[in-house]
């Protein structure tokens, strides 16, 4: 079984085209909405936040865990892939633990992730992309970093949206919504003088909730990277190299849908964007 853990709702994104990607693979969704929305929070609870879900993953049977979150990822992955995880008795029983940036900046640069120094052609690339974020996502720089590391020459356009994952979860209207991405794409735009980015990375695994709502105010020359094709296409060829995490073939594969929060609204919240049938349970600790 595979874990995929969010701050509330916005990892169903990235849920959904795993299970699509791998229709008999089981997994296990944990929404913390006892704490969402993580964005605006201090780095140090995030991580701690981050580390507690991973590990009841953990003990729920997950041998991996995808933290199906941006700011999850870019503030606390590496914390806990260095720092934790190799003290544990977790990783001694061959558990782990992976993030979404990296797969994103792969795509984002066409540059595999252990190759940090600029290779040609990207050496010369002189695209523009732009990363929507919540403020931690974007305080961390974890994108720019990355993206300029292997292509020196890209502009990288970083705007914070700190309401947007917020509203979403709330189920607020799309009027609101629109009104908050527009707000965004204005902000990004204001930063490069008006000048279209080539790419747009919805950095918050929240954003492909309302991606028709970025697709209809950014310039129509932007092409918005889909984080959630992005990340199942990199598990794809994580499980070949690490099959044993996909579990036993054959068995019937299943879905559970765990929350920190009340159930019977996550699962209301849930069915607004991804249909009916997904029914959470509380997450005991
Ligand atoms: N969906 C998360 C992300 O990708 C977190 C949003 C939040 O909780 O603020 O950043």
């Amino acid at each position: 079984m595979i874990g995929v853990f969010d701050s509330g709702l916005g990892g169903l994104t990235v849920l959904r085209a795993l299970i699509a990607r791998f229709p008999e693979t089981s997994f296990a969704y944990l929404g913390d909405h006892a704490h969402v929305p993580y964005g605006n929070r201090p780095s140090e609870e995030i991580v701690d936040l981050t580390r507690l879900a991973v590990e009841h993953l953990f003990r729920r049977g997950s041998r991996l865990v995808v933290l199906g979150c941006n700011t999850a990822t870019a503030v606390a992955a590496r914390r806990l892939q260095r720092n934790w995880l190799p003290e544990t008795h977790w990783k001694a029983e061959g558990h782990n633990v992976v993030g979404i940036v990296a797969p994103t900046v792969e795509a984002a640069t066409q540059t595999p992730w252990a190759v940090t120094t600029p290779q040609y052609p990207q050496k010369f690339l002189t695209d523009r992309i732009a990363v929507f974020g919540t403020t931690r996502t974007i305080a961390s720089n974890v994108y720019a970093e990355e993206i300029r590391k292997r292509c020196p020459k890209v502009t990288v356009v970083q705007q914070i949206s700190s309401e947007l994952a917020g509203a979403i979860e709330q189920g607020r209207d799309e009027a609101e919504l629109e009104r908050l991405v527009e707000t965004a794409i204005a902000g990004a735009m204001a930063q490069s003088d008006g000048e279209a980015p080539h790419r747009a990375i919805l950095g918050c695994t929240h954003f492909p909730l309302v991606e028709h709502l970025f697709r209809r105010h950014l310039p129509p020359a932007t092409r918005i990277l889909s984080q959630p094709e992005i990340v199942a296409d990199s598990l794809e060829d994580y499980l070949s190299r690490h099959p044993h995490y996909a579990g036993a073939a054959g068995a019937e594969p299943r879905l559970v849908l765990l929350t920190t929060g009340n159930p019977d609204e996550a699962s209301a919240r849930a069915r607004v964007f991804a249909g009916e049938g997904l029914v959470f349970h509380r997450l005991e600790a």
